[in-house]
């Protein structure tokens, strides 16, 4: 028999939509942070986006119940009715919104309905202007459905605030959304009323673009910050806001993916049409999970915040007792992102120079075994984020080894 020439094996090469999307330097920094963690070194990681607290027992016995019922099977394909009637309510409630439940949209997590709704409205080459730092998933999920991120630096002068000129300048034919989190991932800064209100007269006088507001971190604000979404401040802007929520944060329920929206009708059709070919409904028994979460008692909130507040005191106060690092009080959320500025141009005991951000916090997790994750991965440099969603016996030990570090540069 003849021989028949068998063509070589393709090697794998990835689509052009992911071409320029690198491993997340946060997945990369918790690699590395377990491999020393396996070599027996002492790490303590403050990288965590998630709370170190559990699922309240109503919501866990609310799941449970959920699957003695038979609960176990598709549900309708963005949310069943019982849980969009119940974020229905809590958008009237908590955040004087009025959304009809066919405005109303929910996914396996936040991050899934921006998935939706970039991937339900991007066109390519459409921009979408994103105030940094930002959360990395942002960029990425917005350059994977073929549009363009506007970056627009906001740093720690300003507030890690976007402005109404800088929000002026960066709109162009093209922009179809401005995305804002509030309170922020990593900066912790939040827009209060008076902070989003010339931002919104902006978008009056623009409307081709479209309002995406993340406001996963609504209920961890400290002091006295009134927490304010833009729909509820500018009506006039609902026909083209979509306003993003999720239970992973508030109800330390990120294993659950459970993430919902409000917008207009049409954008949560089309969303609705991306998620029917990618993952179906949300998983039912977290969907009953989180009607607990959002109709049960709230009184543990509170609680929860003051151990945060006391957590985020504790870190703001000893990161502005180093000499080189300076510390924003941030309003929200659960991280710090300091300024290392004063670090850039010292040298490490063994002769190595700090030039960046990046180096600094290598230089942390070499010497002293504590993970940070520095600003650049955020978009901005030069700062760092701490996560401190940990004990304040881990934070304490943590900081006492930064400050130790930082003192040994010269
Ligand atoms: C600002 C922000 N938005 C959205 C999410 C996504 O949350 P989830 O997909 O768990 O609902 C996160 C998670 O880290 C976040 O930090």
């Amino acid at each position: 028999m003849a021989d028949i020439a068998v063509p070589p094996v393709a090697e794998f090469r990835s689509a052009s939509r992911i071409a320029s999307i690198g491993v997340s330097k946060i997945l990369m920094i918790g690699a590395r942070a377990v491999a020393r963690k396996r070599e027996g070194r002492p790490v303590i990681v403050l990288g965590a986006g998630e709370p170190d607290f559990d699922t309240p027992e109503n919501i866990k016995e609310a799941a449970k119940a959920a699957i003695d019922r038979g609960e176990t099977k598709y549900t309708a394909l963005d949310g069943s009715p019982e849980l969009k009637k119940a974020v229905a309510e809590k958008f009237r409630r908590e955040n004087g919104v009025d959304y009809a439940v066919d405005e109303i949209t929910v996914a396996t997590g936040a991050k899934q309905i921006l998935f939706n709704a970039f991937m339900a409205s991007i066109d390519p080459g459409d921009e979408v202007i994103i105030p940094t730092p930002y959360w990395t998933s942002y960029s990425d999920i917005i350059e994977i459905c073929g549009g363009v991120p506007v970056l627009i630096p906001c740093d720690a002068a300003s507030g890690f605030r976007l402005t109404a000129d800088r929000l002026e300048k960066a709109i162009t034919p093209k922009t179809k959304w401005v995305l804002l989190n509030s309170p922020s991932n990593p900066s912790g800064a939040a827009y209060g009323e008076a902070d989003y209100r010339p931002l919104l007269d902006v978008l009056l006088r623009h409307p081709h673009v479209w309002l995406m507001v993340d406001d996963m971190y609504e209920h961890i604000v400290y002091d006295d910050f009134d927490f304010v979404t833009p729909v509820a401040l500018e009506p006039a802007l609902k026909s083209r806001a979509l306003t993003i929520n999720g239970v992973s944060k508030a109800y330390a329920m990120t294993g659950w993916r459970i993430g919902y929206a409000g917008g207009p009708k049409a954008l949560i059709k089309a969303m609705a049409v991306i998620q029917s070919q990618a993952t179906s409904c949300p998983s039912s028994v977290s969907q009953a999970a989180a009607i607990e979460a959002l109709n049960g008692p709230q009184d543990f909130l509170a609680d929860r915040k003051a151990s945060f507040r006391r957590r985020r005191d504790l870190v703001v106060s000893a990161l502005n007792k180093i000499d080189g690092i300076e510390c924003r009080v941030p309003e929200g959320a659960f991280y710090t992102f300091a300024s290392c500025k004063g670090m850039i141009g010292r040298t490490t005991p063994d002769g190595k120079r700090i030039e960046s951000d990046t180096d600094f916090t290598d230089y942390l997790l070499e010497t002293v075994d504590v993970a940070v994750v520095p600003g650049s991965a955020f978009g901005l440099s030069p700062y760092f984020r701490i996560s401190y969603a940990t004990s304040e016996a881990e934070l304490t030990e943590a900081l006492s080894r930064i400050a130790a570090a930082s003192a040994a540069l010269v």
